[in-house]
């Protein structure tokens, strides 16, 4: 069980048949911890957690995990580092590789997350940056795999903001063969670099009409329209009401589609209260798969 890549920066690094089996094993992991508990296979193994941004799910599921498998994390805001005062991110890399065996970090570049990758011994994680969030979409498609018993063929719709969870959903849906129908606004589309790698894979649709992204669609997924990075509330205005997902919306979805949303969510903003928490939503058992999620991935980085 190990990854050809010693990183996960993006999903781009990993192959279908890697992904697939990260899935499998967090089902696994899933299954066997609601047993009565995980075998200690990442025992006296130590994660640390840079954040420069705030995080509920990535920090706490990453903890718990390493905690669940025998292992420990630390968790390190960077303000309170020496990053904060000057300290390149060469040094603060190295330094880190020689006390853990694995770092995850949430930063905004994504260039700061291939600095320290470049400069660690030991494998890094990316925990979001402003451009991917590959760990989220394990989670998520460990939730579509255990509603729909299947991903190769599925239509996937993602309405709204094209950011950094939409770019590694898009290479999720590659590595699954699931197509995926893209509707933004016009200026808010997902990166054109990832569209045309994952095209090599699978259908992907891009649209300004959410009508025609939701229809027949077997998951539908949105996000918040103003993420950490880009907070600019004026932006909500080119959203509404035109790509809120709300019932009417997904009533063109497939009768039994799924929604998902990674969270933290705005009701009334990119996603309606009746939607979010009724009865097709699955975001609860996708923010609880983060936690196993991301022990597969700890697993296959660090047993390596
Ligand atoms: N979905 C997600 O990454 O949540 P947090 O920002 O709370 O970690
Ligand atoms: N797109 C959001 C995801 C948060 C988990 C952000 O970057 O803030």
């Amino acid at each position: 069980m190990k990854l050809k890549t010693k990183n996960l920066l993006t999903l781009s690094e990993i192959s279908k048949k890697e992904f697939s089996q990260l899935i499998d094993y967090s089902i696994k992991l899933k299954k066997e911890l609601k047993k009565g508990g995980n075998k200690p296979i990442l025992k006296n193994k130590t994660l640390t957690m840079v954040f420069q941004k705030p995080s509920t799910r990535t920090r706490v599921s990453f903890e718990i995990g390493i905690f669940q498998l025998g292992g420990n994390a630390i968790n390190l805001s960077s303000n309170d580092m020496q990053l904060s005062r000057g300290e390149s991110i060469e040094d603060t890399a190295k330094t880190l590789s020689r006390y853990t065996d694995c770092i995850m970090a949430r930063v905004y570049d994504h260039k700061m997350l291939e600095k320290i990758a470049e400069y660690s011994d030991v494998p890094v994680i990316n925990g979001l940056s402003d451009s991917f969030h590959p760990c989220q979409i394990l989670a998520d498609f460990m939730t579509i795999k255990e509603n729909k018993q299947k991903l190769k063929g599925l239509k996937i719709a993602w309405i709204g903001d094209g950011n950094n969870v939409c770019n590694s959903m898009i290479y999720g849906c590659a590595l699954a063969e699931a197509k995926m129908s893209i509707a933004t606004p016009k200026g808010f589309e997902p990166d054109t670099n990832v569209v045309k790698e994952a095209k090599k894979s699978t259908e992907i649709e891009i649209t300004t009409d959410p009508k025609i992204a939701i229809k027949n669609a077997d998951v539908v997924v949105t996000d918040t329209f103003t993420s950490i990075h880009n907070r600019d509330p004026k932006r909500i205005k080119k959203f509404l009401p035109k790509y809120q997902v709300n019932s009417d919306l997904m009533n063109l979805a497939k009768k039994n589609a799924i929604f998902l949303h990674c969270l933290p969510a705005k009701r009334g903003s990119e996603v309606t209260s009746d939607v979010i928490d009724g009865p097709q939503s699955v975001v609860w058992d996708e923010a609880e798969n983060r936690l196993h999620t991301q022990k597969a991935l700890m697993v296959f980085l660090i047993n390596a």
